[in-house]
This record gives C-alpha cells, structure tokens and sequence, in this order.
C-alpha cells in the first residue's frame, strides 16, 4: 500500500506555496513546523499566522490597481476590513497596521472602535463604514462618531434610520450612504434580500430627505452579494443593475462618489481551488467603468469590506486524534481531542468544507476514516473533502504513535458563529489559542493568547458564583495556567524525544 505522501503527490500538485513537508514527514504551514507549535503548545489548538492577513491586503490592493490601470480608470480604490469577520484585537491591529479602514456591523463594534482610537491604532480619518439594522443603542454610538469627528459612514439599511441622525448629529457635514437591498440567487427561499433599501424607494428617500438637508451628503451607494463575488450571470446582472442605479443617483447627486460592493472574494476551501483573481477583479473594474461611460458619468471610488478574505487563510485549528474506533466492517472513527460544533460550526451548519492535512506521519500508509468530535450530538463528524466524498488520514498505531490533523484556513467567522469562551456543547472548552508572527529577521515567532478557557470561567457563566482564586486576578490565572501546561508540554517532548532515541 502506498504512503499518505504518494497519495497526496498523485492528487495535488504538492508542495504548494502554502503547504510542505519536511525530512520527518510532518507538515509544514507556511513554512511553520506544526510538530514545533504542539510540542510547545499542546493540543488542541487554534493558531493565527499574522503575517497572511498584510498578505491578503496587499494582494487585493494589487488587483486592484493593476485593474485601474489597465482600464485607465479615474476612481481610488480603499480596503476596508469587515470586523465582524473576527474581532480579535490581535486581527484588528494588524488590520490597522496595514492602513486599512473598518466596515462595523453593532453598537458593540463601536466600543471596540473607541478603544482602538483611544490606543491611537486608528485616527479621526478612518473610514468606519457602519452597516446592518441599526438598535437605538447602535444610532446613538455613529452620531456620537459623527459629531466627535470620526470619519463615519453609517450605511442606511431601512428608511427610517435616517431620521434618528437628522434629529441627532451636530456636525456640519454627516457623509451617509444607502444600501441597496439585492435579489438573491435564484434558488434561495426568498426573492429580494431583507437587508439594505429596495431599488424604487432609493430615489424618494434621496429627494425628500437628503437632498433638503445642508448638513446631510449622500456619498456611496452599498451592495452585498451575498454569495461572494463569483463569474456567474448572476452576479454580473446585479452589479451591472447596481450601476445603472448608481449612475442615475450621481446625475441628480453630485455629492455621490463612491461604491462600496461589500465582501465576498473567496478563499481556498480545498487545495485544487482554482480561482483568477485578477481576471475577476479586472472584469469588475472594466464593467463598473463601461456602464459610467456609457451614462455619461464619471466613475465611483471603490471600497470593498473584505472579511474572509482578510483573515480566512490566517487561521488553523490542530488537534490530537484520541482513539480509533471501528464501529463496523466500514466505518472507522478517528475520535479528536476537540469538536466541530464548537470549534468548526461552519463545517457542521452549512456543511462548509476546509483543507484538512495530517500535521505527521506522511510516510505512513493511509486508510479512510470519518472523524468524530468530543460532543454526543450524531452530528459532530467531518468525513468528506471539498474535492471528494472520502477523507483520508495515516493509518498509525495508536499504541506507540500520536496522530495530528490539521484544519486550516478556518480565521474567519468561526468565533462569531461559535462563541468564544461561553458555554457549548457539552462543556467542550474554546480552545488555546496560539499567534505566529514573524520577526523583523523572518525568524518565526510564537505566543500564546489565551490558553484553554478554563472550568471557572464557565461555572462563573452559568451563575455557580465562583470566583477566580483570592487574591490572584484573572490574567494572573491564565499566565500560571499557560505555564503549567507549556511545563507539562516541555516534559512530554522530552519523554517522547527519549523514546524516540
Ligand atoms: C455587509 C457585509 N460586508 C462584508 C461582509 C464580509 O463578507 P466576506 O467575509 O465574504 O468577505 C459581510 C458578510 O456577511 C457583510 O454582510
């Protein structure tokens, strides 16, 4: 039988750029050797390598002005960051590092604005882009923006909205933008998507109550394609629709100048992933500028509000398989040390697919598997590739060898969706937490951000009163914790070293 390495070699073509494997036959993520990171660490984990975040940046910033230029087009092109992608501070400064502005979707997003300014990793001239249906409590936080100075665009998702910052702003000028409510793809429940402003209603909310107010500027118009920013008939028709509205907007607005076409450009779910970003980011900057032409008018600036695509491929989650369990002739189980959904709700509520890689034993051979998470839910289970309906691990022996698995490519959404340090199922702890960053020598670095969350803090959730140890604060807690493991970690790789001698 052959090794997981032929198997891989005869799929893919492997190594790629991301992904390799060294002379013990254990993965490499970015050149970052995994095997080092759980020695280190322990499993199970979850790990943010920073510097693919200024990478992804950089890129689309790139397509873009590649597009511009190739187009000749007149407009500006400004990354904004969708934070509810993930909201780690840790994501968000090295956001803001790269000079990139913000896209908030709740009032609590703006906390996390004023601290950021407060920290001076953000200024006054940030974009904050302010998106979603808007609760009193959220108006009131992007006036207080307004009238403090902050560069804020709150986006109009319904036609009351407007009349909260009418009421409430106090600065001369308040910049707004509408979003315009898209049809979905035609095979959703629904015709027209709830959120934004229907196309007939933009034009009456424009002329009754922006255009007679001095101190109110309508500047962008808003679209979101849910779907992702795909070459199909149906995102060309909305965008093309998008722009003729646009371009009817700007001949009676001349304050309007920009677009901002939301999220979307998608990330590798599987390493066959093939996708031209350029050609698609050409495409949309040819169209955008064909329709203006033809209207007469001149061409918007751009934003876009990137999530997944900022922090998608930063993230990975590693874990320890526990057990193998054949449960009849077919069906063996790889039990791991951790669940899916919690960890991985993605993978469990939509059925999204990542690229899942053994972290060792690549020159082991391999056998099909479904993996098993902690949880009792019959549902805790990943089994499939996004290229295949089969899922393939080294086949070890689980009396005298550990098995990793990897997934990656998981840094977007999976906290927001899952939680983060609350109660889950079955009281399955959020995991560590470990960042990876490079120093200014290109040597790899590592910390850990949180360790494991620990049993108090749930029985302190759910109401049992327990207080962390007297006299001892929490961080404190954490950091004896986070040393007492990464102890017990140093032993364990000696003890395996040893054997291994
Ligand atoms: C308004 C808006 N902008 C941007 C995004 C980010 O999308 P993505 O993560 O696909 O880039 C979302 C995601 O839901 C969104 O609702």
């Amino acid at each position: 039988m052959k090794n997981y390495i032929d198997l891989i070699e005869q799929t893919f073509e492997f190594p790629t750029r991301e992904f390799g494997v060294d002379e013990k036959n254990t993965l490499l993520f970015n050149n970052v050797p995994l095997m080092d990171i759980i020695r280190q660490y322990g499993t199970p984990l979850k790990l943010t390598y920073l510097p693919k975040i200024e990478e992804h940046i950089e890129h689309a910033r790139l397509l873009f002005r590649n597009a511009m230029k190739k187009f000749n087009y007149k407009g500006s092109y400004t990354y904004c960051y969708c934070t509810k992608s993930s909201h780690f501070q840790f994501i968000l400064e090295e956001v803001l590092s790269n000079n990139c502005h913000l896209e908030t979707s709740s009032a609590y997003d703006i906390a996390i604005i004023r601290e950021l300014y407060r920290q001076e990793k953000l200024t006054k001239n940030t974009f904050i882009i302010c998106n979603g249906y808007k609760l009193p409590q959220y108006q009131k936080y992007i006036t207080n923006l307004i009238n403090d100075g902050f560069n804020c665009i709150p986006v109009l998702d319904n036609l009351k909205e407007i009349d909260y910052y009418i009421e409430n702003t106090h600065a001369e000028t308040v910049n707004l933008a509408i979003r315009i409510a898209t049809d979905e793809e035609p095979n959703f429940s629904f015709y027209t998507s709830r959120l934004g402003i229907r196309y007939s209603d933009i034009m009456d909310l424009f002329k009754n109550k922006i255009e007679p107010n001095p101190k109110l500027k309508l500047k962008m118009l808003h679209f979101f394609i849910n779907s992702g920013i795909k070459d199909n008939a149906y995102y060309w028709s909305e965008l093309t629709r998008f722009m003729f509205k646009y371009c009817e907007m700007k001949k009676v607005c001349p304050d309007l100048d920009s677009i901002d076409i939301g999220g979307g450009l998608p990330i590798q779910t599987s390493v066959f992933f093939k996708y031209d970003y350029q050609a698609m980011i050409d495409e949309i900057i040819e169209n955008i500028q064909w329709i203006c032409n033809k209207n007469n008018v001149p061409v918007p600036n751009i934003l876009t509000e990137f999530g997944s695509y900022t922090v998608g491929e930063s993230g990975a989650v590693i874990y320890k398989v526990i057990d193998k369990k054949q449960q009849n002739d077919r069906e063996l189980w790889y039990m791991i040390d951790g669940s899916f959904i919690t960890q991985l709700p993605d993978s469990w509520g939509i059925g999204q697919k990542y690229i899942m890689l053994p972290v060792n034993n690549w020159d082991l051979p391999y056998e099909k598997v479904n993996l098993g998470g902690l949880t009792c839910d019959s549902q805790d289970f990943y089994n499939t590739e996004a290229h295949s309906e089969d899922l393939y691990v080294p086949s070890f022996d689980i009396e005298n060898e550990d098995q990793y698995i990897g997934f990656f490519h998981t840094g977007a959404y999976q906290e927001s969706l899952g939680g983060y340090g609350g109660i889950q199922h079955c009281l399955i702890p959020a995991p560590k937490h470990v960042i990876v960053d490079l120093d200014e020598e290109g040597n790899i670095t590592t910390r850990l951000f949180a360790p494991q969350q620990t049993h108090e803090s749930m029985l302190q959730i759910l109401g049992y009163g327990l207080e962390p140890k007297e006299g001892v604060n929490e961080s404190a807690n954490i950091q004896a914790q986070a040393q007492e493991e990464a102890a017990i970690n140093e032993q364990e790789a000696s003890v395996a070293e040893e054997q291994e001698k």
